[in-house]
């Protein structure tokens, strides 16, 4: 019986390691979804509902931008949201001020987040067909 449990316990000790990535980054961020996702890395600059006004956004100018704003963020591309997320706000000739993801957050990830993004828009955003 105890042997079980110990060689239970030493499994479950296994899986965690290995799924956190030799201890670096934000653990377990692969498991979580798009919207926590955001909630963890995205909220305290751009705030809950997306309006560019989280609690880290007092101390910063230019402002993290407002993806409620539809008229300004519809316009923008797919490939310009992924830039921007993936390589950091600087890599769109933006402000140095957002760092970019893409050594925490892989492709797959990225583009869950751009999705959720862009359902924060207002107008809703139409893809284009
Ligand atoms: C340290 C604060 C900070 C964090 C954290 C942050 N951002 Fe930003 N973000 C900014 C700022 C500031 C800008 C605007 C820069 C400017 O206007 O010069 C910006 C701009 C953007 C843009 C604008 C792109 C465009 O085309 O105008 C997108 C998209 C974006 N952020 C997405 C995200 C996502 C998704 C996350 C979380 C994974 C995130 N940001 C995390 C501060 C942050």
């Amino acid at each position: 019986m105890a042997g079980k449990a110990t060689v239970r316990v030493i499994l479950l000790t296994a899986l965690v390691v290995s799924s956190a990535g030799a201890w670096t980054a934000v653990p377990a961020a692969a498991e979580l979804k798009a919207p926590e996702k955001f909630t963890t890395f995205c909220v305290p600059c751009h705030g809950p509902a997306g309006e560019g006004n989280g609690p880290a956004a007092a101390a910063l100018n230019p402002k993290p931008r407002n993806f409620t704003g539809g008229k300004y963020m519809n316009a923008r591309t797919d490939a310009q949201l992924i830039n921007v997320i993936k390589n950091g706000s600087a890599s769109e000739k933006f402000s140095p001020q957002m760092i970019g993801f893409g050594n925490i957050l892989n492709d797959m990830e990225i583009k869950d987040i751009v999705a959720y993004v862009r359902s924060l828009a207002v107008p809703k955003y139409q893809p284009e067909k």
